[in-house]
């Protein structure tokens, strides 16, 4: 069973902590008093990432902080870290997520997120920490029979490398509680996470093209990219766009902490969906973020893109009922924060 502890006395490693996720689930994290350690090897962020982390909490609370530039697949390194800060849990967000990019480089995508993990947990047991709480997917519940989606709802294949890494972890971790049920396990299964910090020093930074589709649309309403393709406009939705459960990252991040909190003195297996409930359409987000950053944002409507879904959305009862935790935002206050990051950081971190 892991120890119970009060937040200032638990030290929380945190994999990947420099990226969009992880670093407003840091800023979550000393806010409400951990002691916080980030390892992240930068491959997709940046170390601003981390000094605006520091700038948001203020000067005390980013003393709980220590960042180390590292890869969470260098069993040394990543032993060495452990043996100074002794954690007692693990948020491990690192790995790679680009869904077309792990179709052309599956040894890539299956090295890096299956071998980072497995190194990640066989250091964990080497050190005695047990309580993991894994960054997973919606991409595991595939095309859906029904919605809305809850965590009986059955994992399907997955189409892609990315979606198998995810699949394949969850089911590793699980494993791992069977083996051993002093092993602490929490799988977050995410919906479509947006939107910033509100003091639009933190948010989603891509590299090039972005995949997805609330980056892209910020980048056409600061003026990068011509107009937003939108990926099929003949699906069975009231629009004919496709319909996902967007959900600000800032609830995100306390979807972390109240998982931290919720396993706090316990051990055991459980999954949960993190998400609103509710489902916006690819058009409804254009008009929410036109709304938003006061102009018309051009698009165009293009052919669908191979393995997207029609629709999903979650039923987040279990999250509400077992860890008191629920989303607070809307997609206006999603697509309000991803305007002033986008606005205040036309170039990402890069232009800081
Ligand atoms: C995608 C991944 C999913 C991953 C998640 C992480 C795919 C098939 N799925 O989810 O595995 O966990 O990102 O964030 O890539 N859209 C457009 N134009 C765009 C981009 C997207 O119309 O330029 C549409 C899509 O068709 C979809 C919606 O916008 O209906 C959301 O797409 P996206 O943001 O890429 O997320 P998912 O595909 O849901």
């Amino acid at each position: 069973m892991s120890q119970a502890l009060k937040p200032q006395d638990t030290r929380v490693l945190v994999t990947g902590g420099a990226g969009f996720i992880g670093s407003h689930t840091v800023v979550e994290l000393l806010n409400q008093g951990y002691q916080v350690v980030v390892v992240d090897d930068l491959s997709n962020s940046s170390p601003v990432a981390i000094e605006r982390i520091r700038q948001i909490v203020g000067e005390s609370a980013a003393e709980r902080l220590r960042f180390y530039q590292a890869n969470v697949n260098d069993r040394d390194q990543l032993s060495r870290i452990f043996d100074a800060h002794d954690p007692d849990r693990v948020i491990h967000f690192a790995g790679f997520k680009a869904v077309g990019e792990s179709v052309s480089k599956p040894i890539e995508y299956y090295a890096n997120n299956i071998g980072s993990t497995l190194t990640l947990v066989d250091v964990m047991r080497d050190h005695g920490c047990k309580s993991i709480i894994f960054s997973s997917s919606a991409t595991v519940y595939g095309d859906p029979d029904s919605l809305p989606l809850t965590e009986q709802s059955p994992k399907k294949p997955a189409t892609n490398p990315y979606g198998w890494t995810k699949w394949m972890i969850e089911q590793m971790l699980a494993d791992l509680n069977t083996a051993d049920p002093e092993w602490n396990v929490v799988l977050l299964r995410y919906f479509n996470p947006i939107g910033a910090h509100p003091s639009g020093l933190i948010g989603e930074d891509p590299k090039g093209i972005p995949n997805n589709l609330v980056p892209y649309v910020a980048q056409t309403a600061v003026g990068k990219r011509e107009a937003v393709h939108v990926f099929g406009g003949d699906y069975d939705t009231p629009d004919g766009t496709g319909v996902r459960d967007y959900i600000h990252v800032c609830d995100l991040a306390s979807g972390h902490v109240a998982a931290l909190k919720w396993m706090n003195g316990r051990e055991g297996a459980e999954v949960f969906n993190l998400g609103t409930g509710k489902g916006t359409s690819v058009l409804e987000i254009i008009r929410a973020f036109s709304a938003a950053c006061g102009h018309e944002i051009p698009y165009v409507i293009d052919p669908r893109r191979p393995g997207d879904v029609t629709a999903n959305y979650a039923d987040c009862t279990k999250a509400r009922e077992m860890m008191g935790w629920e989303a607070r935002f809307d997609i206006d206050d999603m697509c309000r924060d991803s305007w002033r990051w986008q606005s205040q950081n036309p170039d990402g971190f890069a232009g800081a």
